[in-house]
């Protein structure tokens, strides 16, 4: 099974699998992002931070591989009259063509030999001083029931960020244990990787 029926069999249940509220991490930085510059929501799902942002005034972009988590992203754009766009595609076949003032990514979780493809996608089109921040889930998670792939060569470690990003400031990369409390599919206590990277 590809990632896009994956991720359709679930974001074509009822109601939102992450809830609607962005994430917690990625909202407490938000001080950092630049409403002035394109916001990119990579892996966006059925799109809570996206609409968090726009509805903030951010100019979103949010790409993503399941049409079903897409279209209930658009169904909330429309509701709250925000101008989202949205673009179905699997990132392993991304070509990023602008460059964004922010990306993030909330438990966007690629196979090992994909990310650093991926890592140097996002560097190459994030604007000078612009950030990249994220939340995933680390390879620890593996021994917790609180969501997230059970398969250790999709779950993260700290070397995977520490090892990309090259042009860039890792203000953060960590690895915390955490309480998550994200709709039905993230609840109860949890290893992530949080980053914090800034294009010089
Ligand atoms: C755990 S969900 C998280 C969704 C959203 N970021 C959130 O936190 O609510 C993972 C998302 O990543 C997307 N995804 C996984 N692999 C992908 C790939 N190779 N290309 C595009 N999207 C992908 C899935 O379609 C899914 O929407």
């Amino acid at each position: 099974m590809n990632q896009q029926e994956f991720w359709n069999e679930k974001f074509s249940r009822e109601g939102f699998l992450y809830g609607i509220n962005p994430n917690a991490f990625i909202k407490s930085c938000e001080g950092n992002f630049k409403k002035s510059q394109r916001f990119l929501c990579l892996g966006e799902g059925e799109g809570r931070n996206a609409i968090y942002f726009a509805k903030k005034g951010f100019d979103v972009v949010a790409l993503d591989a399941s049409d079903i988590g897409l279209l209930k992203l658009e169904t909330q754009a429309i509701e709250n009259n925000l101008k989202i766009k949205t673009r179905c595609i699997d990132l392993n076949e991304w070509e990023p063509s602008k460059k964004y003032g922010t990306i993030v990514a909330s438990y966007l979780h690629m196979y090992e030999e994909d990310r650093e493809k991926l890592f140097l996608k996002i560097e190459s089109c994030l604007k000078n001083n612009g950030f990249f921040v994220g939340e995933f889930f680390s390879k620890n998670q593996i021994n917790y029931t609180s969501g997230g792939p059970k398969d250790l060569s999709l779950l993260y470690n700290i070397d995977d960020f520490f090892n990309s990003f090259n042009s860039c400031i890792k203000h953060k990369i960590e690895e915390v244990e955490t309480n998550l409390d994200e709709g039905k599919g993230h609840q109860g206590k949890a290893s992530v990787i949080r980053v914090i990277i800034q294009k010089k």
